[in-house]
Parts: C-alpha cells; sequence; structure tokens
C-alpha cells in the first residue's frame, strides 16, 4: 500500500516535471515568441544629420524584414532638446520598458557607436538590468559597435577607402574626424590611424576629444608638403562636430587650421551611417547577436 503511493507520487510528480515547460509555467514561456531590433545612437539635434539614422533603419528593415524595428537615443540633452521641439525620443530604459509590455520575448540591442566606449558600456549597463525581470524579455543581446574587433577594423579599413571620393589624388591627404573619448577604449582610434598609415600614407585619422588631435598631424602634412587634404567624419552621423569642429567658420576648426597652414580643404558632410560599407558592419553585429536567441 505505501509503496504504491510512493510510486503513484513519482508518476505524478514526474508527470508534472515533464509537462511544466509546454503548460508555460517556465519563466517568460507563456509569451510567444516575438523579436525585435533596437537600434540605440547618441543622437543628433541637427535634421540634415538625421538622413544617416534613416538610411540604417532602412537597411536593417531590409535585412531583417519580419523583424519590427525601435530607436532609443543616449543623449539627454538631445533628447531634451528634440522634446522642447515636440518630438519624444526614448532613452534605452524607455524603450526597452515599452516593448516588454508589447511582449517582446527576444530583443536584439545594437549600438551604433564607433568604439565599445563610455557609452557603449552603459548601454550594456543598463541591458543587464533588464536581463532578469521577471515577465521580461527570455533573451536579450547586445550587437558590438561599429569595431568591436580586429577584424571590424579590418572591415572600416577598407569601409574608409571605398567611401573616399574617386576625385582624390594620392598626393592629397584624407583626414577623418573621429569622436575620441577619455575612456580607454580611445586606443581604438590610434590602432585604426595605424592601420590607415599601412594602406596608403596620407589617410590619417584624428579626434576631437583625445588622442591623435590635428596638431599631432598637421607637422606630417607640412613635411609631406601636403597641399589639399580631404575632410570627411567618421561618426555615425554628420552632426554638431562635423558642421563646426570640422568644417566650421570658427578658428579652431579643422578647416580654418588646415587653411591657415596653406592647405586647401574639400569637406565631405555624410555621416559613416550613410554609406551601405559601414552599415553593413552594424548589421551584420545584429545577425551575431541573433545567433545566441
Ligand atoms: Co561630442
Amino acid at each position: 500500500m505505501k509503496n504504491k503511493v510512493v510510486v503513484s507520487s513519482i508518476v505524478c510528480l514526474l508527470l508534472l516535471v515533464l509537462t511544466l515547460p509546454a503548460y508555460g509555467m517556465h519563466h517568460g514561456k507563456s509569451k510567444p515568441e516575438k523579436t525585435g531590433v533596437l537600434l540605440v545612437a547618441f543622437g543628433s539635434s541637427i535634421p540634415e544629420a538625421r538622413v544617416a539614422f534613416e538610411h540604417i533603419e532602412k537597411k536593417t528593415r531590409e535585412a531583417f524584414p519580419e523583424i519590427p524595428v525601435r530607436w532609443a537615443f543616449t543623449s539627454h540633452i538631445i533628447r531634451k532638446k528634440m522634446a522642447d521641439e515636440g518630438k519624444n525620443l526614448d532613452s534605452v530604459a524607455q524603450a526597452l520598458s515599452n516593448m516588454a509590455e508589447e511582449g517582446f520575448t527576444h530583443v536584439a540591442v545594437q549600438s551604433l557607436h564607433t568604439i565599445p566606449g563610455e557609452e557603449f558600456h552603459e548601454l550594456k549597463q543598463t541591458i543587464r538590468a533588464f536581463e532578469h525581470i521577471p515577465e521580461g524579455f527570455q533573451k536579450i543581446l547586445t550587437g558590438l559597435p561599429l569595431m568591436g574587433d580586429q577584424n571590424d577594423m579590418e572591415r572600416v579599413v577598407s569601409a574608409i577607402i571605398s567611401t573616399i571620393p574617386e576625385k582624390r589624388k594620392p598626393e592629397e591627404a584624407v583626414i577623418l574626424m573621429g569622436h575620441g573619448t577619455p575612456h580607454g577604449s580611445n586606443v581604438f582610434y590610434t590602432a585604426l590611424m595605424w592601420q590607415l598609415q599601412l594602406q596608403d600614407p596620407n589617410l590619417f585619422l584624428g579626434v576631437v576629444e583625445g588622442f591623435p588631435e590635428i596638431s599631432d598631424i598637421l607637422p606630417i602634412l607640412k613635411k609631406r608638403n601636403i597641399q589639399k587634404v580631404w575632410l570627411m567624419p567618421f561618426m555615425s552621423v554628420a552632426g554638431d562636430h562635423a558642421r563646426n569642429d570640422m568644417a566650421g567658420p570658427e578658428d579652431d576648426s579643422w578647416k580654418s587650421i588646415l587653411n591657415h597652414a596653406g592647405i586647401n580643404c574639400e569637406v565631405i558632410l555624410r555621416g559613416t551611417g550613410e554609406y551601405d560599407e559601414f552599415v553593413e558592419i552594424w548589421i551584420d553585429h545584429i545577425r551575431d547577436a541573433m545567433k545566441d536567441f
């Protein structure tokens, strides 16, 4: 008698365990699967710069036609500025809360940053907070920024070379303006500068905040007697830095500094987000993240 009770209890327990997942008792699995992509950028207050975001979104939708694409912007200064103009942009936390609310179960968060700097690490922290909330996502994964590893860096070098205007002659220099950061990941820029130099000694990369600066590049240009420079932003959008710090009329813009040194400048106001060559790298990072769904 006693044995029978024990055996039937074990059978019951076994049945219960076996059927649990089917009844959706397992964490989060009661919901139907719903995958989404969240694109995350710093943001830009300059309307003309936003063509880069539109292009990235178009390419992302083409790459994942079945998957809804959402946006979040990390700069609260820009979010505030846009809110004053009547446009409400989400922060990462807001966008993820909305997606959880809408029943998304799997989210690939793609950083549209250039390097894994401070903002990328903050993004990872926010995502970590969303990893374990009850009734939250089953999977939330992050795609690396434009330059996440050596392979990306090589692809970026090729993308840069293929997006330089054909009119540029070999004796003319090209200087890309990266953002730069006091964060340790600024070394991505110095590494990129070296790899560009290996391909073409007249390709340079400087940054607005950090190393190398335009003042590190100028003596090399003078030594080589460079007469003309092509200035190109190395940021997802051709926003405030490109229009003012790079190409603006103020004395301390790169264009003015070069002009004062007797060097002519040709300015390209297109962010990396406007070129397929760069956007494909970000999209491959979304694909990489989704492999772990
Ligand atoms: Co800045």
